[in-house]
C-alpha cells in the first residue's frame, strides 16, 4: 500500500467516524455575521489552522477547495463566493465528499444565504485539479499538503499555480517542523496521513513554493502546533511541530529574487524627511514600513546606523498605513 493510499483509507474512516481534535490548533474558530456552522462540520474540522482570510476574498473570488474534509472551510469560502460553484471542492476519498455533501445540506437549513449548489464537490485529487488552466482566483488547502513526500508536493503546487489565474493566490495552512523529522517517523505512512510526520521545515517548504514559481509569499500566521516527544516517537529530543498560514500570489518571481513577507519592517531614523532607496522603496522618517525579507537583508547589509529593521511577527497582513 502506497502513502497516499494510507491516507486515502485514514480520511475514509475519520469521515465516518469523526475524530475530534485530529489536526486542531489553538484559536478560534473564524465566526462570520449571519454564518451558523453545524456542530457535524465542527466535529470534522480537520484543519491546523486557517485559509479562509477575509481580506483575500473581495469580488465573489471563484474558489478551487483541494481536500473537503467535512466542508467547513468549503461553507467559509462559499459565504464570500454566494453563487452556484463559487467553491469547487475536490476530495479523492467517496465517504469524505459523501459526509461533505450531507453537512453542507444541513448548513443550508441553518443559513438563509446558504445553497448547497455553492459548493461544487468534484471527485479528483490534488496531482489533477479536475478545472481548466488558469480558470480560478483562490486556490486553498488545510492540512493537506503536510502529507505529500516532496516530489508529490511539488506536483501539487505546480497544479494549483496551473489552475490559478494569474495575480490569483494560493491559501495554504500546514504543520511545519521546527528541525527535519527524522526517517524513521517519515516512513510512518499512518502518522503521516495524521499530519504529524511529513512537515517539512520552514526554509523547505518555501523553497517549494518558489520552485512552483509563486513570486510572492505572505505569511499570516505561524504558532505551535504539536510536540513530538522522546517517548512515544522515539526521539532523543522533542521536536515542534509549528502550523504556518500562507498565501502565496501567482506573480512572476522578480529578478533578484521572491518577495517573501514574514511581518519585518523598516524605519528610517536618519536626519532627512524620508528616505529612497532608487529601488522602490521609500521610507518615511519614523514611520515603519512592511518589507520583505530580501529587502529587509539589503537594508541590512547596508549597514546604515540610519535604518532599523524589525523582527519578522509571522504575522503579515499587508503593509502601508497612509
Ligand atoms: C487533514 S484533512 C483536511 C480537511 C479539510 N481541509 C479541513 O480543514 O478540515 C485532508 C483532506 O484531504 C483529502 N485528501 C487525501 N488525499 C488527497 C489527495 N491526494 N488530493 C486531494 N485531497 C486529498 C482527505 O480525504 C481529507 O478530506
Amino acid at each position: 500500500m502506497s502513502y497516499l493510499e494510507t491516507a486515502a483509507e485514514f480520511y475514509s474512516e475519520v469521515a465516518q467516524t469523526p475524530q475530534v481534535g485530529l489536526c486542531c490548533v489553538q484559536s478560534s474558530p473564524l465566526q462570520l455575521p449571519g454564518l451558523k456552522v453545524p456542530c457535524q462540520m465542527r466535529e470534522m474540522n480537520y484543519g491546523c489552522g486557517t485559509t479562509v482570510h477575509p481580506t483575500e476574498l473581495a469580488g465573489e473570488p471563484t474558489v478551487l477547495y483541494v481536500g473537503v474534509g467535512g466542508g467547513l472551510e468549503a461553507l467559509q469560502f462559499a459565504y464570500f463566493s454566494r453563487r452556484p460553484a463559487g467553491v469547487i471542492a475536490v476530495d479523492p476519498v467517496a465517504a469524505m465528499r459523501e459526509a461533505a455533501n450531507r453537512n453542507l445540506a444541513i448548513a443550508a437549513l441553518k443559513n438563509d444565504w446558504f445553497e448547497p449548489s455553492y459548493v461544487e464537490i468534484r471527485e479528483g485529487d490534488a496531482f489533477a485539479l479536475p478545472v481548466p488552466d488558469a480558470s480560478v482566483d483562490v486556490v486553498a488547502q488545510n492540512c493537506l499538503f503536510n502529507i505529500f513526500a516532496p516530489s508529490d508536493l511539488a506536483k501539487a503546487l505546480q497544479e494549483a499555480y496551473r489552475v490559478l489565474k494569474p495575480g490569483g493566490r494560493l491559501l495554504m495552512s500546514d504543520p511545519i517542523a521546527t528541525r527535519p523529522i527524522p526517517a524513521h517517523l517519515q516512513q510512518d505512512d499512518r502518522l503521516r496521513a495524521m499530519c504529524l510526520s511529513g512537515a517539512l521545515t520552514y526554509e523547505q517548504y518555501i523553497q517549494q513554493l518558489v520552485s512552483a514559481g509563486f513570486g510572492q509569499v505572505e505569511i499570516r500566521a505561524r504558532r505551535p502546533y504539536r510536540l513530538l516527544d522522546c517517548q512515544n516517537y522515539n526521539l532523543e529530543a522533542p521536536l515542534l511541530l509549528e502550523s504556518l498560514d500562507s498565501v502565496s500570489f501567482k506573480v512572476i518571481i522578480p529578478e533578484d529574487g521572491p518577495c517573501i513577507f514574514t511581518g519585518k519592517t523598516a524605519i528610517y531614523m536618519g536626519a532627512e524627511e524620508f528616505f529612497d532607496d532608487s529601488a522602490g522603496h521609500i521610507l518615511q522618517r519614523g514611520v515603519p514600513a512592511a518589507v520583505c525579507d530580501k529587502t529587509a537583508a539589503k537594508f541590512a547589509s547596508m549597514k546604515s546606523n540610519d535604518i532599523l529593521i524589525t523582527d519578522s511577527t509571522w504575522h503579515y497582513t499587508g503593509g502601508g498605513c497612509c
